[in-house]
């Protein structure tokens, strides 16, 4: 299928995760507060086969399971994706379970201020992200895309908790079908997404850490790539050659702090202090980037209306 340009997507990584904890209801609904076009869960399985959204299956990070005794003995260690981890796996809670626990901030070093809502809000599921998303645009008048990523497939597949039968039946059962819809499904691992172009005419899109080979191939399952920022500096002909191939081309992570900003975007040493991220987002959509994931949506939004106004406009995807 032909490249077609759209309006550059903000992606709320997470929600909002710069300003609250991550994949969190009040993440999500802050993402969309701030003009995010998509709202992003990264989604793993409950013992029952609930799709919920963390970012890893392996909760002590984002999570007060630490604090809870009767869950004590859950703690144990696993082998996911090649790597030894020890803590408390989703797959060992039911969703009944998981309701007793609340979100902290991953971050707390950097992100001290969001430290004030640990222990405030649940660990959602699929379904109620999906709702928040419709009635938040029932209220606001404009679409509020949805952005689900497989993690761990080949994991949860292997202990009979894949989730990719659950996540495209659950958007089929919200009335998401087909590649019209405000939807895009994400995962790094390709036989995920093989499974899914043959289950749904959702859009997918591949991520990558390591640069992308045969473009031409994805291209025949995939909607776009969802590289690295860091591939996209070391390649800056990539974007090119994905929308050569029919690509769209939608990059991670951008966040605001100097920390995670390259260091001639640094504002002073403090590395929880705000950089100058408009600089990297106005980097990368001179590349021709077509969206972008950011923990802080409000500065992207910022930026590709301020790019907007000086450009053709193009149809908005
Ligand atoms: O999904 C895009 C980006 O979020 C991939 O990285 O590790 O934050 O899920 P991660
Ligand atoms: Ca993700």
């Amino acid at each position: 299928m032909d490249y077609v340009p759209t309006k550059p997507l903000v992606i709320g990584h997470r929600g909002a995760s710069g300003y609250r904890p991550e994949h969190t209801l009040e993440s999500y609904r802050l993402a969309i507060r701030l003009g995010a076009d998509y709202i992003e869960p990264d989604l793993v399985a409950t013992r029952d086969g609930v799709l919920i959204a963390r970012h890893e299956n392996e909760i002590s990070q984002t999570t007060d399971v630490a604090a809870h005794p009767e869950f004590a003995g859950r703690r144990t260690t696993k082998i996911i994706g090649g790597a030894e981890v020890s803590g408390w796996f989703t797959e060992d809670f039911t969703l009944d379970e998981l309701r007793a626990l609340r979100a902290t901030e991953r971050l707390p070093g950097v992100r001290r201020q969001n430290t004030i809502f640990d222990g405030r809000f649940t660990v959602p599921t699929f379904q109620e992200i999906l709702d928040l998303a419709s009635a938040e645009e029932r209220r606001l008048g404009r679409p509020i895309g949805v952005y689900p990523e497989t993690k761990h497939p080949s994991y949860f597949a292997s202990i009979g908790l894949a989730l990719e039968e659950p996540l495209v039946r659950t958007l089929y059962r919200n009335g998401f079908a087909d590649r019209n819809d405000h939807i895009l499904i994400q995962s790094f691992e390709p036989s995920s997404l093989l499974k899914m172009h043959e289950m749904t005419e959702i859009r997918l899109i591949h991520l990558f850490e390591e640069p992308p080979t045969d473009l031409e191939a994805i291209a025949t399952y995939a909607y776009g790539i969802g590289p690295d920022k860091n591939l996209l500096v070391a390649d800056p002909r990539m974007v090119h050659r994905a929308h050569e191939a029919g690509l769209a081309v939608h990059a991670w992570t951008i966040r605001a702090e100097n920390q995670f900003l390259p260091a001639g975007y640094r504002i002073g040493a403090e590395p929880g202090q705000r950089g100058d991220v408009t600089a990297e987002y106005e980097f990368f959509l001179d590349m021709g980037v077509d969206g972008f994931f950011t923990d802080h949506p409000d500065t992207a939004v910022a930026a590709v209306n301020a790019v907007r106004r000086h450009r053709v406009p193009a149809s908005v995807g």
